[in-house]
C-alpha cells in the first residue's frame, strides 16, 4: 500500500495530526498497536492550553469540548497554610479549558470513521525502514497478514515507549533527561470538586493536587515515594493524606468517594533532539516528557502537530521544504520552555528528600515572594496558559 504519511500511534498526538493531514487532502494511515478502547482507558490529565482547543476548533471537533469543559481563569498555589491565587485571565489575558484528555481523544477517535481517517488499531510489530531516504516504509503484521506502507514522510507519534526514536541512530540522535525521586498517586471519584479551580499545595509532607473532570468528578494526586505501592494507600487513608496536605480551609469543603481509579505514575523531564530525522519526524511523547505539575504533556503534543502540520500541508500543497527543514528547531524551542515551566513548578512544589529543611525554607520563601509579587504571579500565569507558537 502507499500513501503520503504513515502516522504511528493514535493518542492525542496522532490523531490530531491525522485528521488535520486528512482535512488538507494528504494521504495519511495511523497504525495504533493497542484497541481503541485500550487508548480510551488510559487515564491523563485535564487541562487544555488555547492552542489545544484551537487545533480541536479548526477540526470543527469542539462541540462537546465546549458544552462539557469548564473554562478556568485561574488556579492557586497552596504553602499548607493559605491559598495564592493566580489570576491568569488577569495577569496574562487568557484562561484554560478543563476537559480530560481521555474526552478528547474520544471525540478525535469517533470522527476518524465519518471523515475516512483510517486508523488501524492492534496493528502489531510496527517497524520502521529506509527512514534516511525519500522513500521510506512501515511494516506491521494485522489479524497475522504481514504488510507494508510505502510513503513519503513518517510521523513518530508512538509516545515514550514506542519505536519512531529507537531508529534515529545514536550518533544523530541525543537524549536529556531528570528522573525526580518521587511520584504521583492519583484518585478519581464521582464526588463535587472541593473548589472551583485547581489547587496546587506544597504541604511539609509533600505536594498535593486537588483537579477535576467536571463538577461531578473530583482527580487529586499527592506525591509519594517511589517506594510506595497503590495498595499502600487504602481509599480512607488517601483522604486523610489529601485534607492534611492542601490545609483545613480546604480540606473543609473536600467530599470523600470511593476510588473510581487510583494509580501511581512516576515523573520525569525528558528531551530528545533532534525531532526529526530524514522522512521521520517525532512529536508528542515520542520525543519529550515533562512531569505533570505543570500539565503540559498534552499541550505540547499540540503544539508538535500544529508545527508538523502546517510544515508537511506546505510541502505537499506548495512544493515548499521550510516548514520540514525548520520544524525540529521550532519545535524544540516551545518543548523546552516548557520543560523549563514544568521542571520549575515541580521544583516549587514538591518536597524533596536531598533538599532538607533549608531546602523547604526557600520554597516557603518563594510561595510568599510570589503572593506578594504581580510580576512573579505574571509568570506564572503567562507559562502556564502556554507560551504563543
Ligand atoms: N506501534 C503502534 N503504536 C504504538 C507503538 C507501536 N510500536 N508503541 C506505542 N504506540 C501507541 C500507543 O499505544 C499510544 O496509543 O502510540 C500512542 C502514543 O500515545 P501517547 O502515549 O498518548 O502519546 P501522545 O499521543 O504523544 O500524547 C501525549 O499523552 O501520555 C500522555 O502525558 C502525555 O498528555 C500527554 C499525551
Ligand atoms: C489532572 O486533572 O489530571 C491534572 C491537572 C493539572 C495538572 C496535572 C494533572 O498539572
Amino acid at each position: 500500500m502507499k500513501t503520503d504519511v504513515v502516522i504511528i500511534g493514535a493518542g492525542p498526538a496522532g490523531l490530531m495530526l491525522g485528521h488535520l493531514l486528512h482535512q488538507a487532502g494528504i494521504g495519511i494511515v495511523i497504525l495504533e498497536r493497542k484497541s481503541a478502547a485500550h487508548v480510551l482507558s488510559r487515564i491523563r490529565a485535564g487541562v487544555l492550553e488555547q492552542v489545544t482547543v484551537d487545533l480541536i476548533d479548526q477540526l470543527g471537533l469542539g462541540d462537546r469540548m465546549h458544552k462539557e469543559g469548564l473554562p478556568h481563569d485561574g488556579f492557586f498555589l497552596a504553602d499548607g497554610a493559605r491559598l495564592i491565587h493566580i489570576n491568569m485571565t488577569e495577569l496574562a489575558g487568557h484562561n484554560v479549558m478543563i476537559y480530560g484528555q481521555t474526552e478528547v481523544t474520544r471525540d478525535l477517535m469517533d470522527a476518524c470513521d465519518a471523515r475516512g481517517v483510517d486508523v488501524i488499531y492492534e496493528a502489531e510489530d510496527v517497524s520502521l525502514h529506509d527512514v534516511n531516504s525519500d522513500t521510506p516504509s512501515v511494516t506491521y503484521r494485522k489479524n497475522g497478514v504481514e504488510h507494508r506502507l510505502n510513503a513519503r514522510f513518517i510521523a513518530g507519534c508512538d509516545g515514550f515507549h514506542g519505536p519512531s526514536r529507537q531508529v534515529i541512530p545514536a550518533s544523530v540522535g541525543k537524549a536529556y533527561e531528570r528522573v525526580y525521586p518521587f511520584g504521583w498517586l492519583g484518585i478519581l471519584a464521582d464526588v463535587p470538586p472541593c473548589h472551583e479551580e485547581l489547587i496546587y499545595a506544597n504541604h511539609a509532607n509533600g505536594f498535593a493536587l486537588a483537579s477535576m473532570r467536571s463538577k461531578t468528578r473530583a482527580r487529586y494526586y499527592i506525591q509519594v515515594p517511589l517506594t510506595e505501592r497503590v495498595e499502600d494507600w487504602p481509599d480512607d487513608r488517601l483522604w486523610d493524606e489529601l485534607a492534611l496536605r492542601l490545609g483545613p480551609e480546604t480540606a473543609e469543603h473536600m467530599t470523600r468517594g470511593p476510588a473510581l481509579e487510583k494509580s501511581i505514575a512516576p515523573l520525569r523531564s525528558f528531551v530528545f533532539e533532534p525531532m526529526r530525522y530524514g522522512s521521520l519526524f517525532l512529536a508528542g511523547d515520542s520525543a519529550h516528557i515533562v512531569p505533570p505539575t505543570g500539565a503540559k504533556g498534552l499541550n505540547l503534543a499540540s503544539s508538535d502537530v500544529a508545527y508538523l502540520s502546517k510544515a508537511l500541508i506546505q510541502f505537499f500543497k506548495k512544493g515548499l521544504s521550510e516548514g520540514i527543514d525548520t520544524y525540529s528547531q521550532t519545535a524544540l524551542a516551545r518543548v523546552w520552555k516548557s520543560e523549563r515551566f514544568s521542571w520549575t513548578l515541580t521544583t516549587l512544589m514538591h518536597r524533596f528528600p536531598n533538599e532538607g529543611e533549608f531546602g523547604r525554607r526557600v520554597q516557603i520563601a518563594e510561595l510568599d515572594y510570589i503572593a506578594g509579587s504581580r510580576a512573579a504571579q505574571t509568570t506564572i500565569a503567562e507559562n502556564y496558559i502556554g507560551l504563543p507558537l
